[in-house]
């Protein structure tokens, strides 16, 4: 794996189904990893509305719905879709390394603290 930036390892890429995320926890932190077109999405799980698990959601195009109160998310992005959610989900490039799918923990939008 390349030195630099620190990745970090979430999963194996061939673990990914494109119709249901995959919730990954690591470092403290849990995350949701989609696999959209053949292309590697991570954001966070936690829904920023409530308590809904995003990778327990219904994956729809390149939106994923809460399965809590039926808000929705672009993916790629983070930015909320459908009420009740408003507040953008972290979300951080991912790619594959060797076969496992890594992120830069420091590189998320928005960064961490950010309101
Ligand atoms: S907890 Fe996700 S829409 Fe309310």
């Amino acid at each position: 794996m390349p030195a630099q930036p620190p990745w970090l390892d979430l999963c194996a890429a061939d673990a990914l189904d494109p119709a249901a995320p995959l919730r990954v926890e690591q470092a403290g932190t849990a995350y949701a990893v989609f696999l959209l077109d053949g292309a590697v999405h991570v954001t966070q799980d936690g829904c920023t509305h409530g308590p809904g698990s995003l990778a327990e959601g219904y994956v729809d195009g390149q939106e994923i719905e809460c399965p809590f109160h039926q808000g929705r998310f672009h993916i790629p992005t983070g930015r909320p879709t459908a009420p009740p959610c408003t507040i953008p989900l972290r979300t951080w490039p991912a790619r594959v390394i060797a076969g496992r799918v890594c992120i830069d923990p420091a590189a998320s939008t928005p960064p961490a603290g950010a309101a």
